[in-house]
């Protein structure tokens, strides 16, 4: 299985979101994540769509978009047509989870499911044979820059040991909140191979060294039968 690190948006200069998003290219990264916050289901307001449009012609990365919203629904298609990859939307969200799923993949993009801290792993177990990437929250989500809670590492390996039980062992298992090297090797060994990092990459002089250490770090500690 392939580890993926993806630079967050979220810590790069507003400024110059174009230049972030060309950094975490030539950094390396496999894709970018965007962080869209609504001030409801989170307090904290980001950027929308036009940021997703802008970053689709800023890079050739695969844009990764996690809606942090109440109501996604409503959203899902503009998403898509600026040009994300992958939709992800919260389990928690004021929608039809499973039905808005179908719906991002019907609109043509891959679709993700993501956990708050305070949300069970068992909570995802019916919705893993319908999406192709599960994001576990590692802060409460809504600001960059906050620590990493160590609480999380038994929710995914429980989360990858239901997948593999399910066949689907290529599943993407993804962490978000509090990445650096040593969290992304904490969390490689409980089965995730997917790391969001803002600012902990954003920060560095070179992104590129920072990439590339956080990918050895995961690559050598994964374990996918946690
Ligand atoms: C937080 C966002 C994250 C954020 C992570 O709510 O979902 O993607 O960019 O930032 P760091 O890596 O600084 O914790
Ligand atoms: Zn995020």
């Amino acid at each position: 299985m392939d580890v993926r690190i993806l630079p967050s948006l979220l810590a790069a200069d507003f400024g110059c979101l174009a230049d972030g998003c060309r950094r975490a290219e030539t950094a390396g990264g496999d894709a970018l994540h965007l962080d869209i916050m609504d001030g409801h289901f989170v307090p904290n307001l980001s950027f929308g769509g036009d940021v997703v449009a802008m970053a689709r012609r800023a890079t050739r990365l695969p844009l990764n978009v996690h809606l942090m919203m109440e109501q996604p629904d409503r959203y899902v298609d503009r998403f898509v047509d600026a040009g994300a990859a992958t939709v992800l939307i919260h389990i928690e969200a004021s929608c039809p989870v499973a039905d808005v799923l179908a719906a991002i993949r019907r609109r043509g993009a891959a679709c993700g499911v993501t956990l708050k801290p305070g949300t069970p792993a068992a909570a995802v177990a019916p919705l893993l044979g319908l999406v192709d990437e599960v994001l576990v929250m590692t802060v409460e989500p809504g600001y960059g820059g906050q620590a990493f809670m160590a609480g999380m590492l038994p929710k995914l390996a429980t989360i990858r040991r239901a997948a593999n039980a399910l066949g689907r062992r290529e599943l993407t298992l993804m962490v978000d909140g509090g990445i650096d090297v040593a969290t992304a090797a904490l969390c490689a060994a409980q089965g995730a191979n997917a790391f969001v990092a803002g600012s902990s990459l954003f920060r560095l002089a070179d992104m590129g060294a920072g990439v590339r250490a956080m990918r050895a770090a995961a690559a050598a500690s994964l374990r996918t039968e946690p």
